[in-house]
């Protein structure tokens, strides 16, 4: 990590230099204060609110209940964390496709109200007038391509996207419209490492993988599944960091063990 990551905000621009340094970029969710102030002291560069918090924080079972007052509300929080991280927000299911008005009005609100820096939306050219009217409007943009999860009742479930030539020529040249409108970084879900590979080289705003390989020019993922907090998922792209799920689970026994065992609080601990 350079000290220069760690004393300046991070923006848009400097993104694009990162890419074209060939330095990785560093992204994980966040959808609160307290676990935002801790990943961006340890010096990540974006911090995404994504709609995943509707799994994460809701318990629900698709990302697509979640509203936009719900995202501006967890936005703010992280918002208030971030000393380094640029902080993108997901535009939340039904949001963004109604119509370019909408959609356009949606994320001004998203960054007037919540302070987020910039938005993120699934989808290529279907969207695409909604995305440059955004980025005339000086709305900066994050695409996101492959495994769309707004969209899974269309796909049918969460598996590898763009397995087949056909699927895999149109996610290339949605990525191109999406770099031409002016995206600064587009995020790759769950395709095949090669792909994401052409694509990088494709673009010339950052790509963002996440199940994505190891040639995109940089790395996303769900902080609760890399801390090991979210015990019964384990794909193969998810690498866990900590084992954090066990530790409270164990932590949270021990408490309550010792509260029935009236060895907590003892004299120590009280007035
Ligand atoms: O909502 C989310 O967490 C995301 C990431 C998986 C990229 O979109």
């Amino acid at each position: 990590m350079s000290v220069h990551s760690l004393t300046t905000r991070m923006t848009t621009t400097r993104l694009r230099q990162m890419k074209q340094e060939g330095e990785k970029i560093t992204m994980v969710t966040s959808y609160d204060y307290t676990l935002a102030s801790l990943a961006d002291a340890a010096g990540v560069d974006t911090l995404l609110v994504g709609d995943s918090a509707s799994n994460i924080v809701c318990g629900n079972q698709t990302t697509l209940p979640i509203s936009m007052d719900e995202m501006i509300f967890l936005t703010k929080g992280v918002v208030r964390a971030a000393q380094h991280a640029l902080v993108i927000t997901d535009m939340p299911f039904g949001s963004y496709q109604i119509s370019t008005e909408e959609a356009v009005r949606n994320a001004i609100r998203i960054l007037k109200e919540s302070g987020a820096d910039a938005v993120k939306l699934e989808g290529g050219e279907e969207i695409l007038p909604a995305i440059r009217q955004m980025i005339q409007s000086g709305v900066p943009v994050c695409g996101h391509l492959g495994l769309t999860p707004q969209s899974v009742n269309q796909f049918g479930g969460y598996g590898l996207r763009a397995k087949e030539e056909k699927e895999a020529e149109k996610l290339l040249h949605d990525a191109r419209l999406l770099d031409e409108a002016g995206c600064f970084l587009i995020v790759l879900e769950k395709i095949p490492a090669r792909l994401a590979a052409e694509v990088s080289k494709a673009v010339s705003c950052p790509t963002i993988g996440i199940g994505a390989g190891p040639y995109c020019d940089g790395q996303v993922l769900v902080l609760h599944d890399m801390l090991g907090m979210n015990q019964g998922f384990k794909p193969k792209f998810l690498r866990r960091f900590a084992e954090l799920g066990q530790e409270v689970v164990t932590a949270v026994g021990d408490y309550v063990s010792a509260v029935r065992t009236g060895t907590f609080p003892s004299l120590d601990e009280s007035y």
